[in-house]
């Protein structure tokens, strides 16, 4: 699959990310923020994002390991693309509300 819409850079596949414990396929080779778009198209494009690493309202925090105290990175998901595994723990309040219908009404 390549994407054909210009909302995303060109992808071939999705890859597997998971947010607040739920999980999602995403484009690859897009930021997070895109990523979130990809899933929550109804509200993420109507938040308060800059996407262009000015707003800070973006903050998430990311951690690509197992285990029970995992690093946590502290990054903006406008600036960071996806990986494959990738668990987003924590999100600013503005993508909570962007997110929230959606992360709310998903199965583990
Ligand atoms: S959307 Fe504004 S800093 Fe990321």
């Amino acid at each position: 699959m390549i994407s054909g819409s210009p909302l995303y850079r060109p992808y071939e596949g999705l890859v597997e990310i998971s947010i607040l414990g739920k999980s999602f396929q995403v484009p690859e080779k897009n930021t997070c923020l895109r990523a979130f778009q990809f899933v929550a198209p109804e509200s993420i494009p109507y938040g308060r994002f800059c996407w262009n690493q000015e707003c800070q309202l973006c903050r998430i925090g990311y951690t690509m390991e197992m285990g029970p105290k995992p690093a946590v990175h502290p990054v903006l998901a406008c600036k960071i693309l996806v990986a494959h595994g990738m668990k987003i723990v924590e999100l600013s309040n503005e993508l909570k509300l962007s997110l929230g219908p959606i992360l709310k009404n998903r199965r583990l």
